[in-house]
This record gives C-alpha cells, structure tokens and sequence, in this order.
C-alpha cells in the first residue's frame, strides 16, 4: 500500500471520518474513459470471483475496492493492478465508495449481515448494485432492497448465479412445458460435510480488521470475537448468516421456486432439526461449538397447490443409505447439493451449477441439459439498457428465495429447546399436510445421524413452530414472536430502513 492509501484507509476506518474523506476517491491513478466504474466490497472469499468476473468485461474498469480486512483489501489492489493495468483505491468504509462520482456500479460480497444495506445506500446513491445471495439478512430488508431499486430506478442482480445457466434455464422451461407432467413437489438438498467451527470462547481480531465497520448493523460487544476462525465461519452464527439453509439454500430454492412458477411466499412453515454430532465426535457432552445455526435441518413449505422441501445435512455425507437419492444424483458417495423435482411422469435433477438431469419414471435417463452462462455480463448489460426485464436475477426474485430460508429458521430458531424424541416428532409431522413423504425423509435424517454416532433420542432435534403466514402482507398469523424476527435490532448507525422510508 503506498503511503497515501494507507493514510487513507486508516482515516476512514472510522465511520464519522468515512464522509469527511470521500472526495479523496477519484481517478487518481486511473485513466479517464468510458468505462462503467465498478467498486467491489468485501473481497476475502466470493469477493475474488466478483473482481475476476469484471476483469472479464470490457465495458468496466474496477476502480475501488472496499474491505474493512486492510490486508485483504491491497492484496486484490495488488492483483487487480497486475491484470488491469491501473490500481484501484482500497477504502474500508463503503460510504467513500458512494459518495464517489467514477462509481456506476457497487457489486458485494460482504458477510450476510451486511447485504441489504450495503445495497440500499449504494442505490440510494444512484449506484446499480449486484447483492450476494442471500439477498437480505431477514425478510423486511428484502422488503426494502426491492422499494429502493424500484424508487430510485436501479438495477439490482442477486447473485443466484444459476439464474443465468442455460442448463437450468432449459431445464425449467421443459418443467414448464410438462416435460414430465404435472408438477407440485421440489426438493432442495444440501448434504455437504460442515465440521465444529471450534469451541465457544473468546478470541482476538485480526489487526489488520476493523470490527466496528465489520459489525455494522449487528450489535458489537466489547470488541469480542466467539469464534476461532475470523473469515467465513461467520456463516454459522446466526447474528451474521443463516447457517446452510441461507447459504446453500438460496440457490437451490431459488431454482425449486422457479421451476415450480411459484411467485409468492409459502403460507405455511415448519423446520425440525439442529446443531448435531460435534459432542459425539468429540466424545465430550460439554463441548459447545461456536456455531449457533443448524446442521441438520429440514424444512417444509407449504404454497397451497404446491410444496418445497430444504433438507440441511452438515454431518459425514461419505455413504448415504438414500435409495431414490442415490439413483437420481448417481452417487452414494459424497455430497449431494441440488434440486429434485418429482412429476407425475418422470424426475428432473439439477446436480450441478450447469447440468441437469430428466428421468422418466423408471429411473432411466432420457435427456441431459449442459451449459453455464454469464451472470455478471447479464447484469452489465441491464446497467446499460436500463431495463429490470434484462436481469437474469432482480432483487424481488432474491427476495423470495432469501425469504425461504428465513421462514423456515425462524420456525426452528423459535423451538429450539422444543427437543423431542424421534417418535414424537414423527407424531407431530403426521399432523402437518404436506406433498412430501414426512415420514420417509425423518427416517432418512434419523439415519443420517446415526451413521455420525448421533443416538437422536439422546442428543436430540428439536421441532419447530408450525407457522402460517400472509404471503401479502408479509406477516405471520398465528406467532406474534415470529413476528419480531422479521427484522432485527439495528445499530445506528447502520439502521437499514423499512420499505415505506428507503
Ligand atoms: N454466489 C455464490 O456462489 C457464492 C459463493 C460463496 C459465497 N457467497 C456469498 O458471498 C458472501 C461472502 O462470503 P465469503 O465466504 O466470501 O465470506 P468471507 O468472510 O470470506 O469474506 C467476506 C469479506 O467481506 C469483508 N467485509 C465484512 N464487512 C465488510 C464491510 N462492511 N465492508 C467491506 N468489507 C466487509 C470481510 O473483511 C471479508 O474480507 C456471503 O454472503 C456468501 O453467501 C456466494
């Protein structure tokens, strides 16, 4: 970092200089052009693939890089300046970014907790933004994201990036078309090995970080860290991410939603499940993961006519014992991370980010869909035609694939200490109607955690609220503490306003 960026990341690592500082953002360094500038915020992990995704395209030019992590934010400078040929400004406050005329275009993957906010000033700004899955960190900031992209007539992509493959986008269309009849029940799966995150405890932040603006809108304690690993594992505390269900679901729910044509919110939720397994690999019934979020985890949602299942597995997926499962993603081993949708005439698969699958009902393979595509090209392309029909993903899409994952932790999150044996859960799921076999997929979970060494009648799951909701109105009928968790308490100042105040 040369003396002046490092002068100026220090200065506006603190909120109240971040305005002060931002006309220093400019083309300093940079040749003047046509190009659409582009700012990148946060750039440890999915950030990289945003920067190499631009680099692509020659109708932009990276101009800023925003990461609260010093250290991370010159490492992409220096990389981006080697291939671009020009450097862009490492900030640490995104605001600098905004405020900076050679900005069109704020593209973020920063931790979840941030989503929705980063989006919303950065429209407010006039910015066009491409938001990270999921969207919004609860429902009422997908509310939001949407009235600030229509108000302020902005694009904004979500980054479901199958949205743009043409295999799935083939294989939706022959769904839609009644390639294999009639069609009202998807499964999502996500059966991939997450291990213990580390005990709960406290450990200190990285120097190079600050955690005041990594914080952001969630409240910030002492300053405190309860996890051992600073980066990514975040995805397991509920306070920044929303475990598997928000990380992994939003894809394939996503393409559940959009296979089925479904356009609304599911009226009825219920999850059952938990944070399973680590006391029995650590043979210890004291250890306390750092992690708060789910590992095992089903939820089911109800639209009426039609009906969605997300089933979380973060246990040993090595060997699955899943028959039909097994035949359909032609694996017994190892994860499974997809969609399954089950017609009155045969099955389709999606099984990867650029293949899907059709079977007829006999298990035989009668067609295959092959291709990927190009999300962030799509989305430049709507900057440049000015069109929301353009984009492969726009926000309200995101919104109610998000919305998904929040419905259903709210269920689980809201019983957690409803803890039950296997057959009394296995009673109460008799009572919910549903499309899918609820007993079959409890007992392949059962199953699951027994291959792990998890007795769950002993370390057990726990079955969440069954909740209705007004897919409209956006609110939960028969839970009134539902309710508060469609929103959060904020932080000032990183409050991200309600829909009716963007
Ligand atoms: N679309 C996909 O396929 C895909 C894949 C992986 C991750 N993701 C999403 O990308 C996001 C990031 O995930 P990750 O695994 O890269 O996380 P990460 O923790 O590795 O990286 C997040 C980065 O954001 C920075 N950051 C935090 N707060 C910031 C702020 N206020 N301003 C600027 N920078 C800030 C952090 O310092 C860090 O460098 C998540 O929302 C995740 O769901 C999407």
């Amino acid at each position: 970092m040369n003396s002046l960026n490092r002068r100026r990341f220090l200065k506006t690592s603190s909120a109240g200089a971040a305005l002060a500082f931002a006309p220093a953002i400019g083309r300093a360094g940079v040749s003047a052009n046509d190009k659409m500038g582009v700012a990148v915020v946060g750039v440890n992990g999915r950030g990289s693939s945003h920067i190499q995704e631009f680099l692509r395209d020659d109708r932009v030019e990276i101009r800023v890089i925003v990461d609260v992590d010093e250290a991370v934010a010159n490492q992409r400078c220096d990389d981006i300046e080697k291939k671009q040929g020009t450097r862009p400004t490492p900030v640490a406050d995104m605001r600098q970014a905004f405020d900076s005329k050679d900005i069109d275009i704020v593209s973020t993957a920063t931790p979840n907790h941030w989503h929705a906010l980063t989006g919303i000033w950065a429209m407010q700004a006039g910015k066009d933004a491409y938001i990270e899955k999921p969207v919004c960190h609860n429902v009422y900031e997908g509310t939001a994201l949407i009235a600030a992209a229509r108000k302020y007539g902005r694009m904004c992509q979500v980054g479901t990036q199958c949205r743009s493959s043409q295999a799935i986008i083939d294989a939706v269309a022959f769904i839609r078309s009644g390639g294999i009849g009639d069609v009202r029940f998807a499964r999502g799966l996500c059966y991939k090995r997450r291990k213990s995150i580390g005990a709960l405890g406290n450990y200190e932040i990285p120097s190079t970080v600050n955690f005041d603006l990594w914080s952001g809108p969630a409240s910030y304690t002492d300053p405190r860290l309860t996890r051992s690993r600073f980066h990514y594992d975040w995805h397991w505390q509920r306070h920044y991410g929303n475990g598997d269900l928000g990380n992994q679901g939003p894809h394939q729910t996503d393409i559940a939603r959009w296979g089925l044509g479904i356009d609304a919110h599911p009226s009825r939720i219920i999850s059952y499940g938990g944070r399973l397994g680590y006391r029995a690999e650590r043979n210890d019934d004291s250890y306390v993961d750092a992690g708060d979020t789910a590992n095992t985890e089903v939820s089911i949602y109800d639209y009426g006519d039609k009906c969605i299942v997300f089933e979380t597995r973060g246990l040993d997926v090595a060997e699955s014992a899943d028959e039909e499962l097994n035949k359909l993603f032609k694996s017994t081993s190892g994860n499974k991370i997809g969609v399954v949708f089950y017609g009155t005439e045969g099955y389709v698969v999606q099984d990867s980010y650029s293949h899907c699958y059709v079977f007829d009902k006999d298990m035989n393979v009668v067609r295959e869909f092959k291709g990927g595509g190009e999300h962030f090209m799509n989305f430049v392309s709507a900057c440049e035609s000015r069109r929301v029909e353009d984009l492969n993903a726009d926000v309200r899409e995101g919104h109610l694939s998000a919305g998904i994952s929040h419905l259903g932790n709210i269920s689980y999150y809201l019983a957690e200490k409803n803890l039950l044996t296997v057959a009394d859960i296995s009673a109460e799921l008799a009572k919910i109607p549903s499309l899918d076999d609820n007993e079959a997929t409890l007992q392949r979970t059962v199953q699951h955690l027994q291959k792990s060494g998890v007795d769950p009648d002993r370390e057990m799951m726990a079955l969440g609220a069954q909740l209705d909701f007004d897919p409209e109105k956006e609110v939960f009928t028969n839970n009134d503490a539902a309710n508060a968790l469609l929103t959060r308490e904020y932080r000032a100042p990183y409050i991200c306003p309600l829909a009716d105040k963007v």
